[in-house]
């Protein structure tokens, strides 16, 4: 067991910079989800704490161990490092079966007999696999592939664990299975974790804290509720889970958390609980999710009452998801309510909205 340091952490390609000053600190036991668009950098990032590459500049530490310091011209080669690698792919022998995969890595290490086949059954009953030692790979399913494939890793009693996008390729039936698998296996051996996914709902429902990368850089780390509910900017609301932008104007100026009055791009006005500081004349963009929004029905308790014209309806079992435009912005609102007709009345809350300053500049 040991923590994780990372500090100013560079790689480049060539001319692209994959990653650029990265900092982390992932606690001994903590378990911390990188997440972000396809070529973000996760997974150089990750070779760069396995050893895989060799980053440009910074600092890795794990334990008491420099494993890279640019400045001092430190690097240790993969197999000096304690790191547990995990990839989309399984990668396990073909021709060997699960307890001989699993025991590769021990004999490379030359583990004595009788200890290997101790360690070999005690990881095997930890992912659940112990029944399955005498089979070959391709008698198993893509699932209990890639819980053999944990197990080679766990074996050797890693420092840190790697783990790079390990459920991609399964169906979304086994992979929900295996998530909730993950999820238990992860609380009982708190193991200092990075794991990479483009899965936002795998890195909600995981994660100690969650890591928000773009283009090289890290745009947000906090807790899954912090990110989901205080994104830092428009980027990290529209990357994770689905975010309606209105794009506004600030009529009256407020101070943080007090009340400032919008001008929205229809003409409307409406006041908003301030979460950032707002002054008179900006544009600013203010940002719901769809479940906070709901269909007018005539009571409602401050807040706005916004016409909007239907786009697109769909129903998505228990749900209908409705597209809607208002004033060229595009909205979307998820209602148990068939909606009917070409118009509807949407009601937006005055606090829980989120004031990002400047047009949105969301992810592609
Ligand atoms: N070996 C390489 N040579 C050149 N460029 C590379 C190499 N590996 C990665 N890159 C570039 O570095 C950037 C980051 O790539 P990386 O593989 O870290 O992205 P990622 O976040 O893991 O993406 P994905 O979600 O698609 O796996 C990309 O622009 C990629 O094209
Ligand atoms: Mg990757």
């Amino acid at each position: 067991m040991a923590d994780l340091v990372i500090e100013g952490l560079t790689k480049r390609f060539g001319g692209v910079t994959a990653v650029e000053d990265v900092n982390l600190h992932v606690a001994d036991g903590e378990f911390v989800t990188l997440l972000g668009p396809s070529g973000c950098g996760k997974s150089t990032t990750l070779a760069a704490v396995a050893g895989l590459d060799r980053a440009d500049g910074g600092r890795i530490q794990v334990g008491g161990t420099v494993y890279f310091d640019a400045a001092r011209g430190i690097y240790r080669p993969p197999e000096a490092r304690s790191c547990g690698l995990v990839f989309q792919s399984y990668a396990l022998w073909p021709h060997m079966t699960v307890a001989d995969n699993v025991a590769f890595p021990l004999s490379l290490r030359k583990v004595p007999a009788a200890e290997r086949r101790r360690r070999i059954e005690e990881v095997l009953a930890l992912v659940e696999m112990e029944r399955y030692a005498g089979r070959y790979p391709h008698e198993l399913s893509g699932g209990q592939q890639q819980r053999v494939a944990l197990a080679r890793t766990l074996v050797y009693q890693p420092a840190i664990l790697l783990l790079d996008e390990p459920l991609s390729n399964l169906d979304a039936k086994l992979r929900d299975r295996a998530r909730a698998w993950l999820g238990e296996l992860r609380t009982r051996l708190r193991l200092t974790t990075i794991y990479v996914t483009h899965d936002q709902i795998e890195a909600l429902a995981l994660s100690d804290r969650i890591v928000v990368m773009n283009g090289g850089r890290i745009a947000q780390i906090g807790a899954p509720q912090d990110i989901y509910e205080r994104p830092a900017d428009p980027f990290v609301a529209d990357f994770i889970g689905t975010t309606n932008f209105l794009p506004a104007r600030v009529v009256t100026s407020a101070p943080e958390g007090g009340r400032a009055l919008l001008e929205l791009a229809d003409g409307q006005r409406m006041e908003v609980q301030a979460d950032r500081a707002a002054t008179a004349g900006s544009r600013v963009t203010l940002a719901y999710r769809p479940e906070q929004m709901r269909i007018a029905d005539g009571a409602t308790d401050g807040g706005a009452v916004l016409k909007t014209r239907i786009t697109s309806r769909a129903y998505v079992g228990g749900l209908w998801q409705v597209g809607l435009d208002l004033a060229g912005a595009p909205l979307r609102l998820e209602t148990r309510q068939p909606p009917g007709g070409e118009e509807l009345h949407l009601w937006l809350p005055e606090a829980g909205g989120i004031l990002f300053r400047g047009g949105a500049d969301v992810a592609a």
